[in-house]
């Protein structure tokens, strides 16, 4: 699949390193398009670099790997993104990380969905750290990925991108449950940071025999 993912830091690049592997092409969008640092970024991971718009246009699913702050500029700035599969992996964080500036009857996924009208909105990889959907394989158990949105048809193929970066992946229902999702990455956060257990865990899923 040909991907476009706005945002060439910690997710975006791992997400594309996880997806090159898998064998999809990736075009990273950036506000600016000529910067030596996303160049060699890109050229690193084996992607392609354009100016949001283009990559936007180019590819059916878009990846919003943006800092919350600059994500309704950077979906703007898209163009249309009607008809598209958007796969949202933003937290809506307050700037001091201290929790999330949205939540409990809304959520960063559902104000995503208005700003990129008329497209399929999904939220996922926004549960673990960055070096986990780089790396999900170096766990003993394969982490868990969910997957939140309202397009039946379309869900199918985000599951398969969960799986394809080594998680197993969960549908959790509508978009709607973005409002439990976000929370659960601040409980990543929390424990990573507030807890002390810093960033080499992820969690998973178990069943009973
Ligand atoms: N880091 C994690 O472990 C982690 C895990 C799960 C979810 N998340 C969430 O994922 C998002 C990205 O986190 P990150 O750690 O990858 O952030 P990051 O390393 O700071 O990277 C953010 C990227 O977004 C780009 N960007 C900012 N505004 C843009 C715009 N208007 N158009 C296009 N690109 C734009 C930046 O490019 P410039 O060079 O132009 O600034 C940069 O490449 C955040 O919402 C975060 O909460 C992070």
């Amino acid at each position: 699949m040909k991907i476009a993912i706005l945002g060439a830091g910690n997710v975006g690049a791992a997400l594309a390193s996880a997806w090159i592997r898998s064998g999809h092409q990736i075009v990273f969008g950036a506000r600016d398009a000529a910067s030596p640092k996303t160049a060699s970024a890109a050229a690193r991971l084996g992607a392609r670099v354009a100016a949001v718009p283009t990559a936007a246009a180019e590819c059916d699913i878009v990846v919003l790997a943006t800092p919350w702050d600059g994500t309704r500029a950077a979906i703007e700035s898209c163009g249309s993104l009607a008809g598209k599969t958007v796969i949202d992996c933003t937290n809506p964080l307050k700037s001091d990380l201290s929790g999330l500036a949205v939540g409990t009857e809304n959520s960063g996924g559902e104000l995503v969905a208005g700003w990129a009208k008329g497209a399929s909105v999904f939220k996922c990889f926004n549960q673990t750290g960055a070096e986990n959907m780089a790396d999900a394989a170096r766990y003993p158990t394969r982490p868990v990925m969910f997957v939140a949105g309202d397009d039946a048809a379309r869900k199918p193929a985000v599951l398969q991108l969960a799986r394809d970066a080594g998680f197993e992946a969960l549908d959790a229902g509508p978009l709607s449950a973005a409002r439990v999702l976000e929370p659960l990455a601040m409980l990543w956060i929390h424990l990573a940071y507030r807890c002390g257990m810093g960033r080499d865990f992820a969690f998973a899923l178990t069943r009973p025999r």
